[in-house]
């Protein structure tokens, strides 16, 4: 009997770890449309330095037109919304070309942002709805921290309609994608 209390007891203690460990789960707490404050004390993530800003009906997406595999292209502006051709006060448009005129499709907009951690980064998410579809797009920034030099990439993948449609997936490679890394002075 003592022994069996003895293996209870161990069980017991061993989830103690696991419980601790998932309560410390990283996560990026958001603080405004394109910044979150890292949970675990690195810092903040800021992408207001690699966003144009702007009039608005005005700004131009920091990101134009970049290529995916899909053949489609796709422009993105972190922080501010833009304008472009069938897309209007967005963070993300999606340019599909067709015979006749390209196809825009929102892909997400700054009042839908949200952060997210997937274990190994912190992910930017964007809602958005296409006109008066009640059609909801999800887009995927991964936050790739650039250690190696200043340069700043936008990587679209497009959506994979057989494993999940309507996600969106991005790469942005960057310094500004580090915690504490491009923090914007505080107001005194
Ligand atoms: C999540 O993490 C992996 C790395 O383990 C990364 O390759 C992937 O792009 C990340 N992002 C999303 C949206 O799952």
């Amino acid at each position: 009997m003592a022994s069996l209390l003895n293996v209870v007891l161990f069980v017991l203690v061993c989830q103690i770890p696991i419980a601790i460990s998932k309560s410390v789960e990283k996560k990026c707490i958001k603080n405004g449309p394109c910044s979150c404050q890292m949970s675990d004390g690195s810092g903040v993530i800021d992408l207001k330095k690699i966003t144009n800003a702007g009039d608005p009906m005005q700004v131009d997406a920091r990101f134009k037109h970049v290529k995916a595999r899909d053949a489609n292209s796709y422009s993105y502006n972190p922080c501010y919304p833009f304008e472009e051709v069938g897309c209007h006060g967005v963070a993300i448009c999606q340019r599909v070309p067709d015979r006749r005129a390209a196809l825009y499709f929102t892909l997400g907009t700054h009042d839908k942002s949200d952060f997210y951690h997937n274990g190994t980064h912190v992910i930017l998410k964007y809602e958005g709805l296409t006109g008066t579809s009640q059609v909801v797009r999800t887009s995927h920034i991964t936050l790739v921290c650039n250690e190696e030099n200043d340069d700043t990439l936008f990587i679209p993948y497009g959506e994979d309609p057989w494993v999940k449609p309507l996600h969106y997936y991005f790469n942005l490679l960057s310094p500004c994608s580090c915690p504490g890394k491009c923090e914007e002075p505080k107001p005194e």
